[in-house]
This record gives structure tokens, sequence and C-alpha cells, in this order.
């Protein structure tokens, strides 16, 4: 029995023989109480100092660092479900490993930048309204949440320049989270995902940017595809294309039915000069697309708010 355990064993019997006052004689009631209450109070103050020990000294510290059982059942308070990644992370990782595959190196976008990246670099004219067109969000400094992977040209150009004069290409893919400031509805988030793709060498022409264009798609959505392309305007490309793929059948597309998948052109010369790079001896072409479109046609989804909404039944559907 423990220390505390007696004692509050005593205490039951100080109450129980207080009981027993009935049978002493009225005069030696008062006499018998006070005693027995003495006794009490003495009992009591050793229950409060000895809990207050067994506080002060046997309460050990948790140890938070400790692993837990992993045989031990997980009490019912915990959600017994297993998260699951989203989407657009496991797609965004097939897409580079297919461009990996072609031989391209993957160079992560940013979530903010700056006037110089987003435009001047690109060969925007200053005050030119092609700027408007891309619905910037901006902070009070003035810099600006991306709103598309172009923004990362300029910095991949000169990074990667001193391939050239090794003898080899230039061949990078640029993911990343772009921001525009749309009314928001099922085909337009303000949060987006898009993918580039920069290429630079001796000699590179059109052909070859739509050969890998069109592999890329075929491995993505594992068919042969038709592709299509019209032109386009972008002041960072010359000439410039808008890129086309027919929709898959096996994703309810009908004959004829082409969807535009990218924006695409020869890299404008003055892109290559102001990264250090002479266009008289090189040549390039670079391409930028949404990749939540691309994900949505594969698994066939209609609204693309599902991806930021956090809404758990739609991602359930991917595990
Ligand atoms: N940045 C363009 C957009 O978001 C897409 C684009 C077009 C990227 C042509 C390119 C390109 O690299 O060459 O609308």
């Amino acid at each position: 029995m423990t220390e505390i355990e007696s004692l509050k064993q005593e205490l039951k019997k100080v109450n129980a023989e207080y009981a027993g006052i009935r049978n002493v004689p009225a005069e030696e009631r008062a006499e018998f109480g006070r005693k027995i209450n003495a006794k009490k109070q003495e009992i009591l103050a050793k229950i409060v100092a000895t809990e207050k020990k067994m506080l002060d000294t046997q309460v050990e510290p948790i140890d938070v660092t400790a692993f837990c059982a992993p045989n031990e059942s997980i009490p019912e308070v915990y959600s017994q479900e297993y998260g699951s990644r989203h989407p657009l992370a496991t797609e965004i990782d097939r897409v580079c490993e297919i461009y990996q595959m072609m031989g391209f190196d993957v160079v992560e976008s940013r979530q903010l930048d700056d006037e110089y990246h987003m435009f001047d670099s690109l060969n925007f004219a200053k005050e030119h309204p092609a700027r408007d067109g891309y619905d910037t969000f901006r902070t009070e400094e003035g810099l600006i949440p991306p709103a598309h992977t172009s923004t990362m040209q300029h910095r991949v150009l000169k990074e990667y320049r001193d391939k050239l004069a090794q003898g080899k290409n230039i061949a990078v893919v640029v993911p990343g989270r772009v921001y525009r400031n749309e009314d928001v509805d099922a085909t337009h988030e303000h949060t987006f995902y898009q993918c580039e793709g920069v290429y630079v060498s001796r000699e590179c022409n059109m052909g070859q940017m739509l050969g890998i264009l069109r592999e890329f798609f075929e491995k993505y959505y594992e068919q042969k595809l038709e592709i299509r392309t019209q032109p386009g305007y972008f002041p960072f490309t010359e000439p410039s294309l808008e890129f086309m793929i027919e929709k898959p059948k096996s994703l309810g597309g009908k004959k004829g039915d082409f969807l535009e998948m990218l924006g695409c052109g020869m890299i404008h010369p003055n892109v290559l000069k102001m990264a250090g790079i002479d266009p008289a001896e090189y040549h390039g072409f670079a391409w930028g697309g949404g990749m939540d479109r691309l994900v949505m046609l594969k698994y066939g989804l209609s609204d693309v708010r599902a991806f930021e909404s956090g809404n758990l039944s739609f991602l359930r559907n991917f595990r």
C-alpha cells in the first residue's frame, strides 16, 4: 500500500470513530469531538503534504522526441484516414520526367519577381499595352508574383550560356506557379501552374520545336495525337505560334476538335542579346503553357477551381 493509500484508510477509520459519538455520554461529547477532529486535521495535513511531495518528485518529464510504438493502436481521437498527394504535384512530376527523358534540365520558377524579368528582359517595350494583357498583381514595393513562367527565361539563358561555348545546347524546362488578377470561374483561376521550355543551339528550327512538343503530348496522354498551329503574338518570340492538339478520342474528343495547349516560337534576337548570347551565332525556341488544363483534360475535369479548393472528396479521387 502506498503512503497516500494508508493515510486515506486512516482517515476513513477516524470518520468511522466519529460516528460513534452518539454512544458517548453527553458531557464527554465536546472533548471527544475535539480529539477526533484534531486527529482528522493531522491526517488531512499529511495527505496534502504527501501529494505535494509526489507532484514534486514523481512526475516524469514527457519526452516529446520519443517515437510512438508503431504496434500500439492509435487512439480514436485521431483520424485514421491517410492523406494523399495533390494531383497537380504528381502530374508536374510526370511532366518534368517526360522532358528529362528527352534531355531537358528542370529549373524551378519563383513566386516573386520584378518588372525586369517579367517584362523588360522579354522584349516588352516600355509602356507597351501587351504588359496589361498579363493582369499582374503587384506588391506595394512594385514586385510581381509572376504571371508566366517566361519570367525565368532571362535567368536560364544567362545561367546556361557557358554551355554554348562548350559546344553544348541549352535545354531547360521551368515548372512554376503563376498568378493573374482574373475573375475566377470554372476555367479561370488567379493561381495556376505553367511549364516553360527553353532551347538554344547553333542550329535549331521550328520543326524541331514542333517535334519535341508533339512527342511530349503523345507521351503525356499515352496516344498518337494530331497537332496544329496558328500564328500568335508574343514580344519575346518571332515568329510566334499557338500550339494545339486534337482532343484525344479516349477523352471524348471528336475529329476536328482542337484545343490550344500553349504559346511558342523562335526566341526573339533581343531576348538572346540581353542575356549575353549572340543571335548571329545561336538560335533558340521557347514555349509555355498551363499545366492545370493539361491535367484537367487527362482526367476529364471541368472545374479548375477544384485544384485550389482543398476539397477532400475531390482530392481523395487521386489516391
Ligand atoms: N508566357 C506566355 C503566356 O503565359 C506563353 C509563352 C508563349 C511562353 C510563347 C513562351 C513562348 O516561352 O515562347 O501567355
